[in-house]
This record gives C-alpha cells, structure tokens and sequence, in this order.
C-alpha cells in the first residue's frame, strides 16, 4: 500500500481542493417528509463526492477533518494525471479485498445461503458505498477540540450507519497503538446479563498492514443486535506524532432499494421471529427509508450543536 504513505496523501489532499458537488439524484418520497434544510444537509453527507474543509457548517463531525468523499462509485480528477487512478486501486483494495472478504466471513459465521449474500440481498455495495480519506486537523484550526473527562475530542462518539466499515491509518507498516482512534468497550453484568457502563480503549495497532472493521449499525440492526452490536468509536487528540493522522474509511452501505430484512439465519432469529417472518418480509422498509429515519437523527445532533 504505497499509495497511502503519509506524504502522498498529505501533499494530495494540500494540492487539491475540488469543490464538493452534488450529483443530480431525484429526491426518494422517504426524504420529501424532511425539512429543506434537513434534506440539503442529508444530501451532503450521503451524496457527495469531492473534497471538504475542517469545517463545522454541517455539523461537529467534520469540525477537525478535511479531505477527500466518494458516494455511490463516482470518481473525479484532482489536478494530477494519476490521482484519479490511485485512488481507483485504494478502493479496489479497500472493497473488492477487504470489505468483501470481511462479509463473506460473516456469511459463513451466520450460515447465510445463499453464498455472498450480502452482495445478492444488498448489493452491488461497490456501487452504493462511500469511502473517505481525510485527515484529522488541529494545528491553525479555528475550531478548538471539545473535551471530555480531561481529553480533547476530536471526532465525537459515534455509530457509523454501515453494513461494516474499513479503517486504515496511513503510517507504514504494523505500528502499536490507534493514534486516538478509540473504541467504547461495554461492561456486561454475568449475573442480571445486562450492559453496564464501560470504558473509551484505544485501538492496539495501526498502520499498512491493520485494517480495523468496525459493526456498523445496519448490521447490527439486520441481526437484532444478537449477533453484531455496531461499534461506537470516536477520535481524541493525539499529541505525539509529527505527521497528522491520516485515514482511509470504507462505509459498506446497501443500495438504496435493498429490503432491511431480519438476516434468516439460526443463529440470528428465534421462534418468534421465524413466525410471520414471511409477511414482514413482504412490508420491510428499504435501506433508503431506514436511512433517511437515521441520518435525519443525525443531522439534529448535529443541528444541535452547531445553531
Ligand atoms: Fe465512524
């Protein structure tokens, strides 16, 4: 993975500010029952491709962030001959290598028939995924990092609405540690079997050769949380190292039509689910309609924080 040294992706993401666009899509009837603005801002976050500031206009999420979005497959040229190509294999490898292969275990763990399920039922994520590079900025940023319990928050506690999603760190090979890249650990009671509080870890490794997946929360609702509880994660500020974290994020989403049934696997359903399960199949909301539900939460937070 040499495209992603830490010098190539900085002197790119320096070099190139293309304007976001938004690519002409009409508007599902699920997003005609949100407000203008909650749709304009909906349409940001799902729908672009092109480059952002660390900005805080849309929300605490990019506050410390800038970089690089691609929605639904799209490509665009940078202002070199080979960025557009570069980042065509970066995907490939982030997708085809190993998102894919990270669902493909999860159909064999679930006993999902038939073979690449997800791809069947929810695919082609190729085209209905979104992936980032973007850098965490801190140094000359306006905005100053929140904090926490004594720690600067740079990306906020968060769930990401994906089947799974795929973290690379850009510093080469296997390194200790997650440069701020924390995961929320939740505390289970044996004897009540219920959760109880928990702790912010870092992730152990980073780096070329770690790809960290996280349970997004389609995922997690797909199985009723049974099986896979979508990973809460955020980013606090790493002070030590002189070359700002860089990342690589593949969101697998599913494509827009795509029924959100109960997976039909054993170890996912109970009795009570297998009764009826083929008429709630028949009424399913569609990955678009649960989404929309979702981000719509998710732009309010957000609202919240910035008016
Ligand atoms: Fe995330």
């Amino acid at each position: 993975m040499d495209m992603l040294s830490c010098h190539y992706l900085h002197s790119r993401l320096k070099l190139n500010e293309t304007k976001m666009s938004s690519r002409g899509h009409s508007i599902p009837p699920d997003e005609r029952l949100m407000t203008p603005e909650l749709m304009r801002r909906l349409s940001l976050i799902q729908r672009l491709t092109g480059f952002h500031a660390a900005t805080d206009v849309h929300g605490r999420y990019n506050r410390h962030r800038e970089g690089y979005v691609f929605s639904n497959g799209e490509m665009f040229d940078a202002g070199s001959d080979d960025f557009r190509d570069d980042m065509k294999k970066l995907f490939q490898l982030m997708h085809d290598d190993v998102a894919d292969g990270v669902l493909r275990a999860i159909e064999r763990r679930l006993e999902l028939l038939p073979q690449s399920y997800f791809q069947q039922e929810f695919g082609p994520t190729r085209t209905s995924s979104q992936w980032h590079i973007k850098r965490y900025v801190v140094k000359g940023n306006d905005n100053k990092p929140s904090e926490q319990d004594g720690t600067e928050i740079l990306l906020p506690a968060h769930t990401d609405p994906s089947l799974i999603s795929v973290v690379i760190i850009d510093q080469v090979g296997k390194n200790e540690g997650g440069m701020g890249l924390e995961v929320f650990h939740q505390r289970h009671c044996l004897q009540t079997s219920t959760l109880k509080g928990g702790s912010w870890k870092e992730i152990t490794h980073h780096g070329h050769e770690v790809a960290v997946i996280f349970i997004g929360s389609v995922l997690s609702y797909l199985t009723k949380g049974r099986v896979y509880s979508a990973a809460r994660h955020r980013v606090v500020n790493y002070k030590s190292s002189d070359c700002d974290m860089l990342q690589d994020n593949e969101f697998v989403r599913p494509k827009g039509n795509a029924k959100m049934n109960t997976l039909p696997s054993r170890h996912v359903m109970v009795i009570d689910d297998m009764v009826g399960a083929y008429e709630k199949k028949k009424t399913a909301q569609t990955f678009l309609s649960w989404n929309a539900r979702v981000a719509k939460n998710y732009v309010k937070r957000n609202l919240s924080v910035t008016n």
